[in-house]
C-alpha cells in the first residue's frame, strides 16, 4: 500500500502510466464509471481549497464511489488540539483513501505515518502539492506531447509556492529541460528545489528577475501567486504583491506557441484579458487536475488491494541529537510527533528532516 507525499514518490513510468489513463477517461468516461464501487475518499482540508477538494471528490463520484468530507476544521476535533496523527488515525477507520491539506510543512509525510489507508499529499504547507503537478503535467503533454527538451519559465512566489516545487522535482526527471526561474529577489526559488533539479543531471537552471525580458525563450509560463498567508510580514506581501502581471502587452513577446499554465486561484498576475488568449491554458488545467487525482487514486487503490502492508516512503532514522530548524514544520507544532532524519542523498552524513526535507542541526 502506498502513499503519495510528493511526486517524485511515483517514477516516470508511472506518470506516463497515469497519463495514458487519464487520457482513456476523457475518451471513455462510461468504462470508469463503476471503477470505484464502494470505496470511499476522505478529504481532510485544514486548508482553503476549491479546486484540489472539489476536483477530487468529483473524481471520486466520477469513479462510482463515496466521499466523507472535513472541509472546516473549526467544527471537527482538530479545533480541540487533536493532532493530524491521531485525526487520520481516526479518518482511516472510515475511509480507503485519504486527500489531505495541510498548512505546515512536512504534515502529509506525519499523517502517512499513523495512517492505515493510502494518503494522498494535497498541499503541506509551502513544501509541496504532488496532484497539482500531475495536472500540470497531463496539460503539458496535451499541448506539447513530450516534456523533453522545454524551456519552462516560473514566474512569481518560487520560495513560498509549493506547485513550483513539486514541478521542478516532477521535470527535472526529463531531458533537456531548461528552468528559467523568475522571481522578486526576495522570492527566490530554495536552494534544495534547485539543488535536487541540478542532481538530476538533465536540467539547466537559470534564475532572472524580468518576465518581458525572458518570456520571448518560453515553451511553457507557469504563472502562480504571491502567497500572502504564508509572509511573515504584511508590510513585506504589500510591497510584493505586484511584482508580476501578465496582460496582452506581454503575451505579444511570448512565442506563437507559448502556453501559460497557473495552479489557481489568480489574484491579479494574469490580467483577465489574457483569457481568451489561444495560448492560456490554465482552465483546461483544472479539468485535466480531475482526470489524473482519478487515475491516481484508482491506481493507489489498486495497490493497497493487492499489497495492504504499510508503506515507508522513506526509511528514517529516529534520531536523538538531531533538530529541524525549519520553524514551519510539523514538528514544531505538534506533540508527541517523533523527530525522524534521513541521510542527505547529495550530502552524505548530513541528514535531512523526513517530514519537511530541510536540513537538520
Ligand atoms: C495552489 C495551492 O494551493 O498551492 N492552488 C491549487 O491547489 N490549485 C496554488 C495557490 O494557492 O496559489
Amino acid at each position: 500500500m502506498r502513499s503519495i507525499v510528493d511526486i517524485t514518490d511515483l517514477s516516470k513510468e508511472e506518470i506516463q502510466e497515469l497519463i495514458d489513463t487519464a487520457l482513456d477517461m476523457i475518451e471513455h468516461p462510461a468504462k470508469y464509471a463503476r471503477a470505484c464501487e464502494g470505496k470511499k475518499l476522505a478529504t481532510l482540508f485544514f486548508e482553503p481549497s476549491t479546486r484540489t477538494r472539489m476536483s477530487f471528490e468529483a473524481a471520486m463520484y466520477e469513479l462510482g464511489g463515496h466521499v466523507l468530507t472535513m472541509s472546516d476544521p473549526a467544527t471537527s476535533s482538530v479545533s480541540k488540539g487533536e493532532t493530524v496523527g491521531d485525526t487520520v488515525r481516526v479518518v482511516s477507520n472510515y475511509a480507503d483513501i485519504i486527500a489531505m491539506r495541510h498548512p505546515k510543512e512536512g504534515a502529509a509525510y506525519a499523517a502517512i505515518r499513523k495512517s492505515t489507508v493510502p494518503v494522498i499529499n494535497a498541499g503541506d504547507g509551502g513544501h509541496c502539492h504532488p496532484t497539482q503537478t500531475t495536472a500540470d503535467l497531463l496539460t503539458i503533454y496535451r499541448e506539447k506531447g513530450r516534456f523533453d527538451g522545454l524551456t519552462v519559465g516560473m514566474c512569481g512566489d518560487l520560495k513560498n509556492g509549493r506547485t513550483v516545487h513539486s514541478l521542478v522535482n516532477a521535470l527535472a526527471r526529463y531531458d533537456n529541460v531548461k528552468f528559467v526561474f523568475i522571481s522578486p529577489e526576495e522570492l527566490r526559488m530554495p536552494r534544495y528545489v534547485i539543488e535536487n533539479a541540478l542532481a538530476s543531471g538533465n536540467a539547466v537552471c537559470e534564475e532572472v528577475s524580468s518576465l518581458e525580458d525572458n518570456i520571448g525563450k518560453l515553451d511553457i509560463l507557469y504563472m502562480t501567486r504571491i502567497q500572502r498567508e504564508r509572509f511573515d510580514s504584511p508590510e513585506e506581501y504589500e510591497r510584493l504583491k505586484d511584482s508580476y502581471v501578465l496582460d496582452a502587452r506581454k503575451m505579444a513577446l511570448a512565442k506563437p506557441d507559448c502556453r501559460v499554465l497557473h495552479p489557481l486561484p489568480r489574484v491579479n498576475e494574469i490580467s483577465v484579458e489574457v483569457d481568451d488568449d489561444p495560448r492560456a491554458v490554465y482552465f483546461e488545467q483544472t479539468r485535466n487536475g480531475k482526470y489524473m487525482r482519478m487515475a491516481l487514486m484508482l491506481k493507489l487503490l489498486e495497490e493497497a488491494r493487492k499489497d495492504p502492508a504499510k508503506w515507508e516512503t522513506h526509511s528514517p532514522a529516529a534520531a536523538k541529537d538531531l533538530k529541524c530548524r525549519n520553524p514551519r514544520c510539523i514538528c514544531a507544532f505538534e506533540n508527541g510527533i517523533e523527530h525522524v532524519f534521513t541521510e542527505d542523498p547529495k550530502n552524505p552524513g548530513h541528514f535531512l528532516c523526513a517530514y519537511c526535507e530541510t536540513p537538520a542541526e
